[in-house]
């Protein structure tokens, strides 16, 4: 495979959900150690297109290749046939995603959520899956939390517990899904720090976020969707700062005024603290 080759490419996707087409012909292409992030309204699709990305939802038409293969789909003497499930397990195993809810084992402390998956979805020895699993969670701060169950955790510790678990497979793509927006706003710092480490590393990431400093410190390209279509992409200082479109400026100020509101809250919860 040439490293030229996007790591992901997508080729009008379209999804269906019963009568109701939520994606309308995305295309897309992700290279190599690149962090793309994927912003857009409410119910434009984003998360269902990581999905498709992680053949967690089936696509209803287009391609998908990531690394060059086609997922869930092979291609023999011109016609498509559904891939095995030991196939497209295999395909899955390569991309490490995060979601908005962390989905930790309740009842695993932090060390055994991480070694879970390599050994037993990969068959590594124990010993060493637990000997990369403190590496990783020293990578993400908290070597020092490793016997510490979730729910002994802030939420901010538990997301990062979840991406340590997702970098122990040895991932190529990195899927996060609104990431921090289930946590305290004191708590989306050390997440995001986190992330733009593992982006400095050189990781391959598609971030949907609303996090727009995060979007214009890190990411190489902002994607911004709306209606299940991709509206305009590019450079984080054009589409921040200069978008084209009518429907990226309206969201964006949405974004900002939310963000105004949010801070204007904190500054006055401080105030009160303070009398
Ligand atoms: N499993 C599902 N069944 C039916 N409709 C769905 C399903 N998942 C998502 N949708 C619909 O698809 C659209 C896109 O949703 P989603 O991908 O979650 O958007 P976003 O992540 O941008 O908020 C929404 O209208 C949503 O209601
Ligand atoms: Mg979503």
């Amino acid at each position: 495979m040439s490293e030229q080759q996007p790591l992901v490419r997508a080729v009008n996707v379209i999804k269906d959900f019963g009568a109701t087409r939520v994606l309308h012909g995305i295309d897309l292409e992700v290279h190599r150690g690149e962090v793309v992030c994927l912003l857009g309204p409410s119910g434009s699709g984003k998360t269902t297109f990581l999905r498709l990305i992680n053949q967690l939802e089936s696509l209803t038409g287009g391609r998908i290749w990531v690394d060059g293969e086609l997922i869930g789909f092979e291609e023999r003497r011109g016609r498509l046939h559904v891939r095995k499930d030991a196939d497209i397990a295999r395909q899955r195993s390569r991309i490490g995603m995060v979601f908005q809810r962390f989905n930790l084992f309740p009842h695993m402390t932090a060390l055994e959520n991480v070694v879970e998956a390599p050994v037993h979805v990969r068959g590594v020895r124990p010993s060493r899956a637990r000997e990369e699993a403190r590496r990783l969670l020293d990578l993400v701060g908290l070597a020092e939390r490793a016997d510490f169950y979730p729910s002994q955790l802030s939420g901010g510790q538990q997301q990062r517990v979840a991406i340590a678990r997702a970098l122990a497979m040895e991932p190529e793509l990195m899927l996060f899904d609104e990431p921090t927006s289930a946590l305290d706003p004191e708590l989306v710092g050390e997440v995001l720090a986190v992330m733009r480490d593992l982006a400095r590393d050189g990781m391959t990431m598609v971030v949907v976020t609303h996090e727009m400093s995060f979007a214009r410190e890190v990411a190489d390209r902002v994607v911004f969707m709306d209606a299940g279509v991709v509206v305009e992409e590019g450079a984080p200082e054009q589409v921040l700062r200069r978008p084209r479109h009518e429907r990226t400026q309206a969201f964006l100020a949405r974004v900002r005024r939310e963000e105004q509101a949010a801070e204007e809250r904190i500054s006055a919860e401080l105030e009160q603290l303070g009398e």
